[in-house]
C-alpha cells in the first residue's frame, strides 16, 4: 500500500537543488531474501529524513548501500552526486556515519579513537570540544570496552561528525540511551542540521522521528508504504481519535451503539480505549454520558489527531513478525 502523501515527495522539479543524497528503484538481495525491493528516496539539503520501519524492513540495507559499504543489485544512489559504487573514496572524505551497535577495536581509548578518525579529516572538529559536548571528557582515556552502551553510542556519534561531514548517515543512534544522552544527540541533530548538514536517520522511536524529520519514509518489506512530513503523516486521513483510560474490558458494542455511523471503538491496550471518527463535542458527550453509565469515570479524556506510531501501525501491522 502506498500512501496518498508520498506522490507529493518523489519526485523533485527539474530546477530542485541536486539532492545530498538521491535513491530510486534500489533492489538488495540476500540470497533469495530481498532485503531491498524498488525503494526511491530523496533527501534534500541541510534537512532530515527518517527511516521508520519495523525490524527487518531493509533500513540498514539500504543505508549501508548508500555509505558505500555494500553493493546494489540494482537502482541508482547518488551521495553528493557520485556514485557511492566506483566514487567511495570521494563520499567518504564527505560524509559521516554512524553504523547500528557501533564497534570498536576492544582496547582502544576513547580520544585516541577520535583523534584517528579527526586526522582523516582535513578540517576537523576539536576533538577536547566535541567530548566535552558529548558529555565524554571523564572517560577520554578509558578503553572502548569499558564504557557502557550509551557511551559507546556517543562516542560513534562523535565519530560520525568530527570530520565536518556534509551528510551523515546515523543508523538508529540513539538505541540504548538514558533520556538526558537522547536529548542530547537529539540537539546534535538540530545543531547540524542548523549548519546545513544533511541527515538520513533510521530510528524505532516515534517521538524521535517526530521531534526531527524533515521528512518520514515507512518502509516495510523492502519497499516504501508512506512518505510526507511527520505533519502530513499523522493529519492527511483528516481522522481525530479520542483516547481515555477506564476500568478494563468494558462492552464496546453498546458504546459504538451510542455513537453515530462511521465510528470506530477499541480497546487496543487493557484500560486505554479509543475512539475514531470526526470528532465535535457531540461526539465527546456521547462517550462521557456512556462512561457515566457504565457507572465509571474516564480519565485522561483526550482528543488528538492520530500520532504517528497509529500511522506506522496501521501500515506495518500489529502483530510481531517472525
Ligand atoms: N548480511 C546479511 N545476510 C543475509 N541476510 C541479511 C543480511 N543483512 C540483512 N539481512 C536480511 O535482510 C533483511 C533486511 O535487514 P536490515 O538489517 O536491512 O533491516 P532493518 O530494517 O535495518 O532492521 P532493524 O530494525 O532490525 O535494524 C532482513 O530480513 C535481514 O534478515
Ligand atoms: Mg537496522
Amino acid at each position: 500500500m502506498r500512501s496518498s502523501v508520498e506522490s507529493d515527495a518523489v519526485s523533485p522539479a527539474s530546477s530542485a537543488p541536486e539532492a545530498a543524497l538521491s535513491v530510486r528503484g534500489l533492489v538488495k538481495s540476500y540470497g533469495s531474501r530481498t532485503a531491498v525491493n524498488g525503494i526511491d528516496l530523496r533527501l534534500e539539503p541541510a534537512t532530515v529524513l527518517t527511516l521508520l520501519g519495523p525490524n527487518g524492513a531493509g533500513k540498514t540495507t539500504t543505508v549501508e548501500i548508500c555509505e558505500g559499504f555494500l553493493r546494489p543489485d540494482d537502482g541508482e544512489v547518488r551521495v553528493l552526486g557520485l556514485n557511492p559504487v566506483t566514487d567511495g573514496d570521494k563520499i567518504r572524505a564527505r560524509i559521516g556515519v554512524m553504523p547500528q551497535g557501533g564497534g570498536a577495536y576492544p582496547g582502544v581509548r576513547v580520544a585516541e579513537m577520535l583523534r584517528v578518525i579527526a586526522a582523516c579529516s582535513a578540517h576537523p572538529l576539536p576533538a577536547d570540544w566535541l567530548l566535552d559536548v558529548l558529555g565524554l571528557t571523564s572517560c577520554a582515556n578509558t578503553p572502548f570496552k569499558r564504557l557502557s552502551g550509551g557511551q559507546q553510542q556517543r562516542l560513534a556519534l562523535a565519530c560520525a561528525v568530527i570530520g565536518r561531514p556534509e551528510l551523515v548517515f546515523l543508523d538508529e543512534p540513539t538505541a540504548g540511551m538514558d533520556p538526558q544522552s537522547r536529548r542530547l544527540v537529539w540537539e546534535m541533530i538540530g545543531a547540524l542540521r542548523r549548519d546545513g548538514v544533511s541527515v538520513l536517520l533510521t530510528t524505532h522511536l516515534m517521538d524521535e522521528a517526530e521531534a526531527l524529520a524533515d521528512q518520514v519514509v515507512i518502509i516495510d518489506e523492502g519497499k516504501v508504504v508512506a512518505r510526507g512530513t511527520p505533519e502530513a503523516l499523522t493529519s492527511h486521513s483528516g481522522e481525530q481519535q479520542l483516547r481515555f483510560r477506564a476500568r478494563p474490558g468494558m462492552d464496546l458494542t453498546s458504546l459504538l451503539a451510542a455513537l453515530p455511523s462511521g465510528y470506530f471503538t477499541e480497546e487496543p491496550i487493557a484500560g486505554n480505549y479509543l475512539v475514531r471518527g470526526q470528532m465535535n463535542p457531540a461526539v465527546l458527550s456521547a462517550v462521557t454520558t456512556w462512561c457515566a453509565d457504565q457507572g465509571v469515570l474516564a480519565d485522561e479524556v483526550r482528543v488528538a489527531r492520530r500520532s504517528l506510531e497509529d500511522v506506522f501501525l496501521d501500515l506495518t501491522g500489529r502483530e510481531l513478525r517472525s
